[in-house]
């Protein structure tokens, strides 16, 4: 528990400041119909600031189960999205009882967590017949590349971290319309500088995963699937994956 909290207080740095993902409806809408959300039992496995927590919430949700390892994101969250039962805890460890839920959505969290504890934890609060939505990194050359200089800018001083965050702001922007020839800003409601918090300053390990290594966490009781949601920038097509996770019956 200690090890959470400590851990908690490390990601309300990193949120603190930041807005919801507006983009999340979106995102839910492209993978699920509106019945596969309505009346169900569903867990925000990681739910940060709440947007997905309050897309389900939208969706009429039967109940809605938040958590997150950081009590600060857990106290906006709470704010948007009054009906949803909230908890501190690690994707590592859930406290739910199994088969609790028909849905468990994560986005954005696996890379951070021991990835073979996680899955464990989601496939056994499952219900069978329920489903796990995964969103995560995509081994490859790009995740080598970014995961590598995190490795060396998460050891670098605060000092350090906000002279390339202020670069970054500069600069990324220009680039990412050379290649794209579409204004960042319209592409994601996530700032520039929230995503280099998140990707590039966060002490510890972050891992990324091929489609293989995630169907061998779920085991032979799921049937695993890759999606592709309309995910919005250049680097996250080539660097995130999707999976939705079937629990047989
Ligand atoms: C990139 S954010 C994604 C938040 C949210 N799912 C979204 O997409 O808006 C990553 C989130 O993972 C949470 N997190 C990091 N380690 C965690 C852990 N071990 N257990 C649960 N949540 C964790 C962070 O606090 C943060 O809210």
């Amino acid at each position: 528990m200690a090890h959470t909290e400590r851990e908690g207080r490390y990601w309300d740095k990193i949120t603190e400041g930041a807005e919801p993902f507006r983009e999340a409806g979106e995102l839910v809408a492209s993978l699920f119909p509106v019945e596969a959300i309505q009346g169900k039992d569903i867990l925000d496995a990681g739910c940060g600031l709440g947007a997905y927590s309050a897309t389900m919430a939208a969706l009429n949700a039967q109940t809605l189960s938040s958590f997150d390892i950081s009590i600060g994101s857990l106290r906006q969250a709470k704010a948007s999205v009054p009906n949803a039962h909230f908890a501190q805890a690690s994707l590592s460890q859930l406290p739910y009882p199994a088969e609790s839920f028909d849905m468990v959505w994560s986005w954005g969290v696996l890379h951070y967590v021991d990835a073979p504890l996680a899955l464990h934890e989601i496939a056994r609060v499952l219900k069978p017949g329920g489903v796990a939505v995964i969103h995560t990194l995509r081994k490859g050359a790009w995740a080598s590349l970014e995961l590598g200089t995190a490795r060396l800018l998460s050891k670098t001083p605060n000092w350090m971290q906000e002279l390339i965050t202020a670069t970054g702001e500069r600069t990324i922007p220009l680039a990412v319309q050379l290649v794209t020839r579409h204004d960042p800003a319209v592409q994601t409601s996530k700032t520039i500088r929230q995503k280099l918090k998140e990707r590039l300053f966060v002490p510890g390990d972050i891992r990324a995963f091929s489609f293989n290594e995630l169907c061998e966490g779920f085991g032979d009781g799921f049937e695993v699937r890759e999606a592709y949601p309309p995910v919005p920038d250049l680097l996250n097509r080539h660097m995130s994956i999707t999976l939705i996770a079937h629990k047989r019956l």
